[in-house]
């Protein structure tokens, strides 16, 4: 006679019947969730919206076990902003680390050429003529690198990774080509610790741990929701720094990744970055824009602000931020151009404004969302800011205006 099926595996067989239904599973202790995952996959039962629950457990023998069987997360969209068509190069060199994720590439409304993207990987397009027929009239303007935001409207991903377009692969000190993805995941789902400094950078690290001293109760950290990676070659300079050291190149590869401390105001570059979008996505808008800028990198600030406004968010709402590995290799094609951009740049004087703003910010704590969080920020952008210069008073209206637009096309009941 067979042995009587046990309690755990009857309930364990009730679940797999309603798997397609369950609204959570990250209660579930570690074991009973493997056992049902593997359950759920030698019953054909695993959609993509299954594989989705159980990575939200965040459970790591789920995350191997995705890894070992090689089922592709649905997870991921990697969005490389586009200033140039042909994207050839850009794929190939990628091809290793994207082709398993959603691709979108967000075309700079101004360029009229046609990309050219390889086939094999799978990637939507959008152009200028999706921004209008979605947006319609809007007071942001999406053009040049602020084009990479309408791809975090519209993905629908917990996670986005964004890569500009002139960034390939970096190779390690050891001479190993850095999987950039698996970094930034890593880097968002082990916690931050913002609130005491560890001298040994990512206590979470394999070979890491926290220094003596670091109290026990702060060891748990908390959620990180903003991975900050660097690059190698170019560089990110302002024009006067280009034009000084045109010859410089970084070489310094930092094998590191830090948690940013509470109150530290760093600034983020939108070149190699990721993000927990159900979360952070109301903060990740282009809302400060220069009167003269162009199409170069050294003529933006549009990144620095939308970081700004994410550290002190995240500051508030107790969140991590994270910078340091993994590193991009960035071209540097059009370093020699940035002579045209020292004449009229408005970058210098506006930092020196926008810094101690965001130092002395004290965020409510009636401000319990992020939405909550950058309706409060923009309204302090407008009255202690905007009188300085207009561009701020733009920039607060853009904040408020990106808030109507996650409220309608991004959030994920929109
Ligand atoms: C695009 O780039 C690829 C790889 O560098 C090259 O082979 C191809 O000829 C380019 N296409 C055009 C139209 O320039
Ligand atoms: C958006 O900015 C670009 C400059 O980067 C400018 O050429 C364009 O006219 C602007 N578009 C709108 C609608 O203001």
């Amino acid at each position: 006679m067979r042995p009587a099926p046990t309690l755990l595996a009857l309930t364990l067989d009730a679940a797999l019947l309603r798997i397609a239904t369950l609204p959570d599973l990250s209660r579930l202790p570690d074991h009973i969730l493997v056992d049902l995952f593997r359950r759920t996959l030698s019953a054909g039962k695993l959609t993509e919206r299954v594989l989705k629950l159980f990575l939200a457990t965040d459970c790591e023998e789920i995350i191997l076990l995705v890894q070992l069987l090689n089922i592709k997360q649905p997870l991921l969209p990697v969005l490389p902003t586009t200033l140039q068509p042909n994207l050839t190069s850009f794929f190939q060199a990628w091809q290793p680390f994207f082709s398993r994720f959603d691709i979108i590439v967000v075309k700079d409304p101004e360029l009229t050429a046609d990309l050219q993207i390889p086939s094999g990987f799978n990637v939507k397009v959008y152009t200028k003529s999706d921004i209008d027929g979605l947006l319609g009239a809007t007071s942001i303007n999406f053009s040049g690198h602020s084009c990479r935001y309408f791809g975090y409207l519209v993905s629908r991903k917990k996670y986005v990774i964004s890569i500009d377009d002139n960034c390939l692969p970096a190779k390690d000190p050891a001479g190993m080509t850095v999987d950039a993805v698996t970094q930034h995941m890593i880097n968002l789902k082990t916690p931050a610790t913002p609130f005491f400094f560890n001298t040994l950078y990512d206590p979470y690290r394999k070979g890491a741990d926290f220094v003596r001293g670091y109290p026990f109760s702060l060891r748990e950290g908390v959620e990180c929701m903003l991975s900050c990676g660097l690059w190698l070659h170019n560089a990110d300079y302002d024009p006067m720094t280009h034009v000084v050291k045109r010859n410089q190149r970084n070489t310094n590869y930092v094998d590191a990744v830090m948690t940013v401390p509470l109150g530290a105001m760093f600034p983020v570059s939108g070149i190699n970055v990721a993000f927990n979008r159900e979360v952070l996505g109301p903060v990740m808008f282009p809302g400060l824009r220069i009167r003269k800028e162009g199409k170069h990198r050294w003529d933006t600030l549009e990144d620095i602000w939308n970081g700004l406004c994410a550290k002190v968010v995240c500051d508030s709402l107790g969140y991590g931020v994270k910078t340091g590995l993994p590193y991009v290799m960035r071209s540097d094609a059009e370093a020699g151009k940035a002579l045209e951009s020292l004449k009229e740049w408005e970058g210098v004087k506006v930092m020196d404004d926008v810094l101690p703003f965001f130092e002395s910010l004290k965020l409510s704590r009636t401000a319990v969302t992020v939405d909550d969080c950058i309706k409060e920020l923009a309204g302090v952008v407008r009255q202690k800011l905007a009188p300085k210069n207009a561009i701020f008073a733009k920039a607060a209206d853009a904040m408020e205006e990106w808030t109507k637009l996650w409220k309608s096309h991004g959030a994920q009941n929109a």
